[in-house]
């Protein structure tokens, strides 16, 4: 019997394909085999064609294409797929579909085990029912109890509105299993279509989120409460679209053009990551182009006042190709990502020159500080590349909490047990020097420059300040600004004397830098370092 044969014996109603009594009546009259088989079929039919048609005509991929897509070829093993709502709400007890709207299990991404759930916008638009939710909760409690990572592909109208609290109830018991989850194993929200509401919570919880450019959206309240309660006119797209959340919430660390790119996004990140907390990374083949060893040698710019691309000391420094960059479009004072360095994941936080000088505000703060604890939770090492003139000043930054926020990024980095290592390559300037991973924040090696100017502040302001009697009575006061200054850049605009103190371990040529920092991740590979016993630590939030 062909699909369209049975298509035609339990009919289509409205687009659905309906899953009812009468089915089950025909089903009976089929030899056990003939029944799976019909029922294998239904299940992969989701809402039916037309909604398949339309999820298509939208340029996004089914619920299964995109875990077929996402894993391993032939790895997929689905689990629930003959499970249904139990609603008789609103005529739901006549509208079943197999699956419930979701599809789960567990298959591969290259060759190691990943636990997966896809939402089905063709059934109920995604809709979470209280079943859906149950489904999605099994994949979380096997991969916390086989230590694998959980992907989620996020694609539903939200709460299952004919199902009231017990869909509420079945969000809850996802967001309480993200939290409890933090920490143990990797998780990964890919939004490929709607995700409003209380939903959008799931995905905060978990590790990275990966938004689809122009067909996914996340907020909390829709543009039409947001007309009905600010009056502003806003598009989903501009309020949660994959752009805003890139590039002025923070909410979203990747960005695809299209489904099929971002799945091949997943699974190009996984590759940095271990299984679980208790894992490391795995390592891969690398290639390093020798003639980056002389590159580095002309990044800084001879006027110590004039930017760069800190990026470009990062590839220098790293295996060829091997930086994804993380909230590429956020905060880009601050630079943070994966790389590898003889084939073993690193974890990269660098000032970056090129956006407001470096400087740490609020969302670099917060941006560092939760990569830094993601490295920490998951053994990543972490590399610091260090050109920060303070932290900014202002009002702005004042009133909205900056001493809180940079706060977030000081634990973090005091807070971190995995092999820690900063090379300071220009600036390290006040408080900020203390932030970004010093030695007397438990960094095991800090590595500089000869470029680098380690001081309380720059040279021109200091001398301003601890001069300023001296200055006023000149006779050329400017002259004398100058003499002052010069005299502070000669003590303090260098390395040596934070050298000379211990500060930092070594004082090494850019093109000493790779083979410095591969020597130094060797020599911490076995790292042990516990804190103090507590139930856990109250981090500024
Ligand atoms: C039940 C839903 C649904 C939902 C969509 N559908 N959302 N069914 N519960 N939450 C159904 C639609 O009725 C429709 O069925 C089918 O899915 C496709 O939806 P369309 O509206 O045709 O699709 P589209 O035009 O693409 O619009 C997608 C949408 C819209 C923007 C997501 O469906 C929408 O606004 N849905 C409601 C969103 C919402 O308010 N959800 C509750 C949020 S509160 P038919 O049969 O007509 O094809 C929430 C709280 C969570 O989620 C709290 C957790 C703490």
């Amino acid at each position: 019997m062909d699909s369209t044969n049975r298509l035609s014996i339990f009919g289509d109603w409205n687009g659905y394909f309906i899953y009812s009594k009468n089915e089950l009546i025909n089903l009976e009259t089929m030899n056990s085999s003939e029944e799976l088989i019909n029922r294998r079929e239904k299940s992969q039919l989701g809402g039916g064609q037309n909604r398949i048609d339309r999820q298509h005509q939208q340029g996004k991929l089914t619920a299964r294409e995109r875990v077929l897509l996402l894993l391993d070829d032939n790895s997929f093993q689905e689990m629930g797929m003959f499970i249904e709502h139990r609603s008789t709400s609103f005529g739901l007890d006549k509208t079943k579909f197999p699956g419930d709207g979701v599809v789960t299990g567990y298959g591969k991404i290259h060759g190691r085990l990943v636990y997966v759930f896809s939402q089905d916008f063709t059934v109920l638009g995604g809709s979470l029912s209280e079943t859906h939710a149950e489904k999605i909760c099994k994949i979380m409690d096997l991969a916390m109890k086989n230590g694998a990572p959980v992907i989620g592909l996020n694609d539903s109208g939200g709460a299952r509105i004919q199902e009231g609290v017990v869909s509420l109830a079945g969000y809850a018991d996802i967001f309480f299993r993200n939290t409890r989850a933090s920490g143990v194993i990797p998780q990964i929200s890919v939004i490929m279509g709607p995700c409003a509401g209380g939903a959008v919570y799931s995905p905060a919880l978990t590790d990275f989120v990966f938004m689809v450019e122009d067909t996914s959206y996340m907020f909390v309240t829709g543009p039409n409460v947001v007309k009905t309660v600010t009056h502003e006119e806003v598009t989903s797209e501009d309020l949660g679209g994959a752009k805003a959340h890139a590039e002025k919430s923070g909410v979203t660390h990747f960005t695809s053009a299209n489904d099929v790119q971002c799945l091949k996004d997943v699974r190009d990140l996984m590759t940095f990551m271990p299984q679980n907390y208790g894992e490391l990374a795995p390592t891969t083949k690398f290639e390093f182009t020798a003639s980056k060893t002389e590159a580095i040698k002309n990044i800084l710019p001879a006027n110590s006042n004039l930017p760069y691309d800190i990026r470009s000391v990062i590839d220098c420094i790293i295996d060829d190709n091997s930086f994804r960059e993380v909230q590429e479009g956020f905060a880009k004072n601050i630079v943070i990502g994966f790389a590898r360095l003889e084939g073993r994941t690193i974890g990269i936080v660098a000032n970056q020159p090129a956006a407001m000088a470096g400087v740490l505000d609020i969302d670099s703060s917060r941006k560092g500080a939760r990569f830094v604890r993601f490295c920490d939770c998951f053994n990543i090492p972490l590399l610091v590349v260090e050109d920060v003139p303070g932290f900014l000043p202002g009002t702005d930054q004042e009133w909205r909490g900056i001493i809180s926020h940079g706060a977030k990024l000081l634990y973090a980095f005091s807070e971190a047990t995995v092999p820690r290592v900063t090379v300071i390559t220009r600036k390290a300037y006040g408080g900020a020097f203390d932030v970004m991973n010093s030695k007397n924040i438990g960094a095991d090696l800090n590595f500089a420059w000869p470029t680098a100017e380690i001081a309380v502040m720059g040279a021109k302001g200091a001398a301003e300040i601890i001069f300023k009697k001296e200055i006023s009575e000149a006779a050329d006061s400017e002259a004398k600004w100058k003499e002052k200054e010069t005299e502070y850049a000669d003590m303090f605009a260098n390395p040596y004397r934070a050298a000379e103190r211990g500060f930092v371990d070594d004082v090494i040529l850019p093109e000493e830098t790779r083979a410095k920092l591969i020597a130094a991740f060797h020599m911490l590979e076995n790292k042990a370092e516990t804190l103090p016993q507590k139930k856990h630590g109250n981090i500024p939030l």
